[in-house]
């Protein structure tokens, strides 16, 4: 029977030898390709290479690639921070600075099987100590970054570190002086910060007008670290966002909180009259390690002084209170800030308040229970109570601090122990 069908057919192809173009039909066309998949299990091959992949660039690590040496510095091993910073979806935006990196500053999620594209950004004050811990992080996380720093209070110490490392730059400079650089994002946190420091520096002002002008160039958002000072000797408690302060403007420490109070106005005007992208966070009172060892902040004044073996001093009569917040919490808040969609101001600080006295019990037990405590009459305007309100930080940037007291104090003490004896053996006086 078969043989007398294609019998057949070879007569017939006699028969019409001319060309003869095969009837069109398009449907075959389109359903040939899925013909081809669905043979020989294609389709199933395929599919598994899909799941292989993104198997594969889930798990793999993000695209940081921290210096080798970063790690042989710190004397504390600082475990990344568990939050991730790309938890919020975004939502979309149209200012220039959002045109400009809007590619590598997604807040959503990262596309499937593409590395987060690393940005630019200026850190000044990057030598000094939140600016130090902030550098680790963003290049931690694949960014490059540039500090610039006059080392009026930072330390080469802080960073060299990332010496060597092509995605960080250091530049020695004092921002009370213009600077052009072309950066995606500044941290500005150059600031004379501690007591001793609190007399004219024009810092606050001339420096911050200046980032600010570098930020309206070249189109970069501008974060400002302003200060909890700003609230004064505050009449409300625990202080809000909202509040407007009680602030001496002719006293001791005027230059510091009237000098964040104009740059938080500087700042504001800057991003109503020019349209740059700004950040203002309030900064609580922080620890950790690589505090300056003798800058007149209390804990480090306690931390100090019962690892020499002396009193601790006490200003006033101890009841006066102050919230402590440790370092990579800060950090933390500053760059959700700067990546989230709110300008700000935002209270960052840790709401756990305690007294001098308090604090004073707390070094004691970390470090040495028979250490004495020595009054001391009180600094002028100190305020008497200080807590931070961190409600909007709670509900807008999703942030809020891990790391108690107890925690923290033993990680910056053992930096200290290390940086007071390891240096001087003989666990002299540091200058
Ligand atoms: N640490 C805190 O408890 C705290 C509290 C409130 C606000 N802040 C703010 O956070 C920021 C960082 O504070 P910190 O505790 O790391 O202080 P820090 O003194 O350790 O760091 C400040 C850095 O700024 C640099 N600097 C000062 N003047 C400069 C200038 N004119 N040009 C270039 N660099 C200059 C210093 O050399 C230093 O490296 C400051 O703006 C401070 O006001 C800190």
């Amino acid at each position: 029977m078969s043989s007398e069908l294609t019998f057949r057919g070879h007569e017939t192809q006699q028969v019409n030898d001319e060309y003869s173009p095969k009837p069109n039909k398009p449907w075959l066309s389109e359903i040939r390709p899925i013909r081809y998949l669905l043979r020989e299990q294609r389709l199933v091959f395929v599919l598994i290479g899909i799941a292989i992949a993104t198997l594969f660039f889930t798990l793999a690590p993000s695209s940081s690639t921290t210096s080798p040496a970063s790690s042989s510095f710190s004397t504390v091993r600082y475990e990344p921070h568990p939050i991730s910073y790309f938890e919020h979806e975004s939502e979309s935006k149209t200012t220039p600075y959002q045109h400009h990196t809007a590619a590598v500053h997604s807040f959503g999620k990262v596309p499937l099987g593409l590395k987060r594209k690393g940005l630019r950004i200026v850190v000044t004050g990057g030598a000094g100590f939140v600016g130090s811990h902030l550098v680790d992080r963003l290049i931690e996380r694949g960014d490059s970054v540039i500090v610039v720093d006059n080392f009026f209070t930072g330390r080469k110490e802080n960073v060299m570190h990332h010496f060597g490392n092509p995605r960080f730059e250091l530049i020695r400079h004092d921002v009370v002086e213009p600077l052009l650089l072309e950066v995606d994002q500044i941290y500005h946190l150059a600031c004379p910060a501690s007591p001793v420091h609190y007399k004219f520096n024009p810092t606050n002002v001339v420096g911050t007008l200046n980032m600010l002008g570098l930020a309206k160039r070249i189109g970069a958002r501008f974060l400002l670290t302003s200060t909890s000072e700003v609230y004064g000797d505050p009449l409300q408690h625990p202080q809000k966002e909202t509040y407007w302060g009680n602030v001496n403007p002719i006293g001791v420490r005027s230059c510091y909180d009237e000098g964040k109070r104009t740059a938080e106005t500087l700042t504001m005007d800057y991003h109503r009259g020019a349209e740059v992208e700004v950040r203002i966070a309030r900064i609580f009172n922080t620890y950790g390690p690589r505090m300056c060892l003798d800058d007149g902040r209390v804990v480090s004044n306690f931390v100090a002084q019962a690892l020499r073996k002396e009193p601790l001093t006490v200003y006033g009569d101890g009841k006066q209170t102050r919230s402590f917040q440790y370092v990579s919490d800060l950090v933390e808040g500053l760059m959700r800030l700067m990546e989230g969609e709110h300008v700000g101001p935002f209270n960052l600080g840790n709401p756990g308040e305690f007294t001098m006295l308090e604090l004073a019990k707390v070094v004691q037990e970390t470090i040495d229970p028979e250490a004495k405590i020595e009054y001391r009459p009180n600094t002028e305007d100190d305020p008497h109570k200080r807590k931070p309100d961190i409600t909007k930080a709670k509900e807008q940037l999703g942030w809020e601090p891990k790391v108690d007291l107890h925690t923290g104090l033993p990680l910056m003490v053992s930096d200290f122990r290390q940086r007071i004896f390891g240096d001087h053996k003989e666990g002299g006086t540091v200058a």
